[in-house]
C-alpha cells in the first residue's frame, strides 16, 4: 500500500467523490491499487442502508434548525453518531463545533468541512420534515451538508486500514455570520492540516453537475453602518435645522460612484446602502440618520480600497452638507479564493466521476462563504453541487423560505456512485 502525501490529497479528494481516479503521475503508486479503492467504498454504500441513513439524519436536523452558535442539539447528533462510529474528536470548539479524526492519526492530514447553523426564516415548505422551530429554517442547506460529510465520515471510518494519513471532519458552527470558520482556525483546528475542502449544494445548477474555478470564487464581504448627525427641528422651517435626511442622500449618490466611477470595469465590486432609518414623523426633521449596507470585492485590494473610500465619502460628503458622519465597520468575510492545484485535482476525479461535461466552470458569485477564513491559512478549495432538475420546475434560491434539497438518483453507467457530496441522489 504506502501513498505518498499527493497520493493521499488525491485519495481524500476521491472520498469526495468515489469516482475511479485518474493519476498524472502514475509511476507513483500502482493506479489498479487506486482503483480499487473508490470500488471498495462504492460496494460498502451499496450493501450497507448507509443512504437512507444520510437522509434520515439530513431530515432530523431539518425539523430541529438552530442559529449559529446555538447548534446544541445538531452537535449532540453528529457526536452520537461519531461515537457510533468509533470516531474520535474534539469538542467543543467554538462553542459547538466538533473535529473527528479518521485514519492513522498521523500526517498528512487533509480536512473536510460542513457548516451547521441555519438561519432566521419561517420555512413556508410544507412537508412532512418542516422546521419545528417557528421563525428558523435551514434554508442554505448546512443539514444537508452536516449529513453529507456523516457519510463521508462512515465509509473512511469502514475502510480506515487503507488510510495512511488522517481525515479531519470539521464540523463549524456560525457560517451565516459570526465567524464560525475563524473560531475554529483560533482554536488550532487547522494545525497540521495541509489543504481543506468544502462544498454547497446549489439550485441554479443542474442534477449530476458540479461547478467551481480555480482563483476567486466567491467574494470578499463587509458591512457599513454610518451615523449623520445634523440638527433635528420642524419639518416646515428647514432654515433652523441641518437636515440630516438630505445630506444621507446625498451620501448615497456619492457612493454609487465608487463603482461606477472609481473602480476598473472589469474588476467586479458592489457597494450596497440597505439600511436608512430618519425620524418617524412626517412634520419633523431628526437629528441624525443612521444608514448601513454591504460592499463586495473579489481581491484584497479592491476590498480595501472600497472601505476606505466608503469612509471617506460619508465622511467628506456629510461636512458638505453641515453634518458629522461616524463610520463603523462590522463583520468581514474574506474572499473565496481557490487553490490552483487543488482545482486540477478537482477536474480530475470529478471529471473522471461525472465526465468532463459535468465538471463546470462556473463564474465567480457576489455571495461570501467563510470557507475563505480557512483559505487564507492553508490551500482550500469549495465548489458547487447541483440540485435543479428541469422536469421539477425552478428551485427557489438560497435563503428563501421555500428552499428546498433536491433529491434525485443520480447514475453514471448504471453504477449508482456515492460519495461526500454524494452523487448519489435520491429524496433526500
Ligand atoms: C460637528 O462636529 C463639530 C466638531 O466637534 C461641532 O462643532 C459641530 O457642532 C458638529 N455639527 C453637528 C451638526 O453635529
Ligand atoms: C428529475 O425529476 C424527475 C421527476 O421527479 C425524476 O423522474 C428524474 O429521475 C429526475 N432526474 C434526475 C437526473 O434526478
Amino acid at each position: 500500500m504506502g501513498f505518498f502525501k499527493r497520493d493521499f490529497l488525491l485519495l481524500t479528494l476521491v472520498l469526495l467523490f468515489c469516482p475511479i481516479p485518474s493519476f498524472s503521475d502514475p509511476s507513483s503508486v500502482s493506479s489498479e491499487q487506486l482503483s480499487e479503492i473508490p470500488k471498495n467504498f462504492l460496494n460498502f454504500a451499496k450493501k450497507s442502508d448507509l443512504f437512507e441513513w444520510m437522509v434520515g439524519i439530513r431530515r432530523k436536523i431539518h425539523e430541529n434548525p438552530e442559529l449559529g452558535y446555538e447548534e446544541f442539539e445538531t452537535s449532540k447528533l453528529i457526536r452520537a453518531e461519531l461515537d457510533e462510529m468509533g470516531i474520535p474528536y474534539k469538542y467543543p470548539i467554538a462553542v459547538t463545533g466538533v473535529v473527528g479524526f479518521v485514519g492513522s492519526g498521523s500526517p498528512p492530514f487533509v480536512a473536510l468541512r460542513a457548516d451547521m447553523d441555519a438561519l432566521p426564516l419561517q420555512e413556508m415548505v410544507e412537508w412532512e420534515h418542516k422546521s419545528k422551530i417557528r421563525g428558523k429554517m435551514h434554508a442554505c442547506g448546512h443539514d444537508g451538508h452536516v449529513a453529507m460529510l456523516l457519510g463521508a465520515a462512515k465509509i473512511l471510518q469502514g475502510h480506515h486500514e487503507l488510510i495512511e494519513g488522517t481525515v479531519v471532519l470539521v464540523f463549524q458552527p456560525a457560517e451565516e455570520g459570526g465567524a464560525g470558520a475563524q473560531q475554529m482556525i483560533d482554536a488550532g483546528v487547522l494545525q497540521n492540516v495541509e489543504a481543506i475542502f468544502g462544498l454547497h449544494v446549489d439550485p441554479d445548477i443542474p442534477i449530476g453537475q458540479v461547478a467551481s474555478r480555480p482563483g476567486p470564487i466567491m467574494a470578499g464581504s463587509g458591512f457599513f453602518e454610518a451615523v449623520i448627525s445634523g440638527k433635528g427641528g420642524h419639518a416646515a422651517i428647514p432654515q433652523h435645522s441641518i437636515d440630516p435626511i438630505l445630506a444621507a442622500s446625498s451620501i448615497i449618490i456619492s457612493l454609487q460612484h465608487l463603482v461606477s466611477r472609481e473602480a476598473d470595469p472589469l474588476d467586479s465590486q458592489v457597494v450596497t446602502v440597505a439600511k436608512f432609518q430618519g425620524s418617524g414623523a412626517f412634520n419633523v426633521i431628526p437629528d441624525s440618520v443612521t444608514i448601513g449596507g454591504t460592499f463586495r470585492a473579489f481581491s484584497k485590494e479592491s476590498f480595501l480600497q472600497l472601505k476606505q473610500r466608503i469612509e471617506e465619502v460619508i465622511t467628506g460628503q456629510a461636512n458638505v452638507q453641515k453634518c458629522n458622519a461616524t463610520v463603523d465597520f462590522l463583520e468581514e468575510d474574506p474572499v473565496t479564493v481557490n487553490d490552483k492545484g487543488l482545482h486540477e485535482h478537482f477536474r480530475n476525479v470529478a471529471g473522471d466521476m461525472l465526465g468532463l461535461l459535468n465538471t463546470k466552470d462556473m463564474q465567480p458569485l457576489m455571495g461570501s462563504e467563510d470557507f475563505s477564513f480557512y483559505q487564507e491559512v492553508i490551500p482550500g478549495y469549495f465548489f458547487f453541487l447541483g440540485m435543479r432538475n428541469e422536469t421539477n420546475g425552478r428551485l427557489a434560491s438560497f435563503h428563501s423560505p421555500a428552499f428546498l434539497v433536491i433529491l434525485a438518483y443520480y447514475k453514471t453507467s448504471h453504477i449508482p456512485w456515492f460519495s461526500y457530496p454524494h452523487f448519489l441522489w435520491q429524496s433526500f
